[in-house]
């Protein structure tokens, strides 16, 4: 396992000038506005200083989310587009979230969502790759691990991919293992942080709870059941929904804290870290062109991919689970668009 130094990447660019970050201009558009995850994204992003301008698109409900979503009294402006109108939708939008596609029913996979969402994602990226060439694209539609290389190359078929403008949003694993890591050391969950990374489903999510006070002294049974809350925590709420969807508003939550740091780090805000799925160096040496390790964000997206630091025993094994597994998605999705 090499590759865990210090990764000063090629990714680095130079820094847009903006005379102030309130002076700026950052159209978000939401591409499934309409959704379990749509709906409350839209009105936590409504409530965010950095939106001035909300473009809201499904192919069904969208104009009626937007406009109840219009009438909170922020600044922003909120504007729903009918499904006949994704190219409207786009224009001048800087920065995409997309949370289209269908979710998972109890004893499902996030693969087993593959052949619905592969095509959802690939004509949404498709659209933004026409309109909104330069946008930045977050990525929610699940399984991230897949949907993230489709877009990827997408946006390469048209000659638009930037490595540095492309995301998987996996903050909902990050704000998981906060919260259940509180639950067992009775902490506020803003001192149980936990770099959290990999991908975004099952095995596939690697927490490094050593490289946090809280998490460090957690051993045994307890390490075991922790690491399996956190990996599978999805599954307690498809459980529990009981075929009525997945995680919507955690999700929701989890997705406005990602938007956010992104925007701040495009108005210039230095030193904004977070964990996301990128185009990663990190473990391209064994073939796994894309994984989510923490990441600081800046002006042009990715500024820098920074290294995962040391790992316990343990996590290297759940490393060492991680890659193949990793491995096969990026390669299902990339096969997907080939
Ligand atoms: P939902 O079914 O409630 O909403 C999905 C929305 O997408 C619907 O309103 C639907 O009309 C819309 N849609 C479908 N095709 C579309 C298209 N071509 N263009 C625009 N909109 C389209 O599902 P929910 O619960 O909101 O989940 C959405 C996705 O997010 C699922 O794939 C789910 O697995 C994923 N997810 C990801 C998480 C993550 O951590 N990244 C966590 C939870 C869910």
């Amino acid at each position: 396992m090499l590759a865990r130094t210090a990764l000063r990447t090629s990714l680095r660019a130079p820094a847009r000038a903006f005379s102030s970050s309130s002076a700026r201009q950052t159209k978000v558009a939401v591409l499934g506005a309409g959704g379990g995850i749509g709906q409350p994204l839209s009105l936590l992003l409504k409530l965010d200083p950095h939106v001035t301008e909300l473009s809201l698109y499904d192919i069904r409900g969208a104009p009626g989310v937007a406009a109840d979503v219009s009438h909170v009294d922020t600044d922003s402006k909120v504007k729903g587009f009918a499904a006949d109108q994704l190219d409207a939708a786009l224009e001048g939008v800087e920065v995409v979230v997309i949370p289209a596609g269908v979710p998972r029913k109890p004893g499902m996979t996030r693969d087993d969502l593959f052949n619905t969402n592969a095509s959802i994602v690939r004509d949404l990226a498709a659209a933004v790759a026409r309109v909104a060439p330069n946008a930045h694209l977050a990525i929610i539609s699940n399984p991230v691990n897949s949907t993230v290389p489709i877009v990827a190359q997408t946006l390469a078929k048209a000659g638009v991919f930037d490595p540095r403008r492309l995301f998987g949003i996996t903050m909902l694993d990050v704000v998981r293992s906060a919260r259940f890591l509180s639950e067992i050391t009775n902490a506020d969950p803003k001192e149980t942080t936990v770099t959290v990374v990999g991908g975004h489903s099952g095995a596939t999510i690697v927490p490094l709870l050593s490289q946090s006070p809280f998490g460090k002294n957690i051993t045994g049974e307890a390490y075991n059941q922790l690491i399996h809350r956190i990996q599978f925590g999805g599954d307690e709420v498809v459980k529990a929904k009981d075929g009525a969807g997945s995680a919507t508003l955690s999700m929701a939550y989890a997705g406005a804290r990602f938007t956010n740091a992104l925007l701040r780090g495009l108005a210039g805000e230095k030193g904004v870290v977070i964990p996301t799925y990128v185009r990663s160096p990190l473990f391209e040496d064994q073939g796994v062109e894309y994984f989510s390790s923490n990441v600081e964000l800046g002006p042009n997206g990715v500024e820098q991919i920074l290294p995962l630091g040391p790992l316990s025993a343990a996590e290297e094994k759940l490393l060492a689970a991680c890659l193949p597994d990793l491995k096969k998605n990026i390669e299902k999705g990339k096969a997907f668009v080939a």
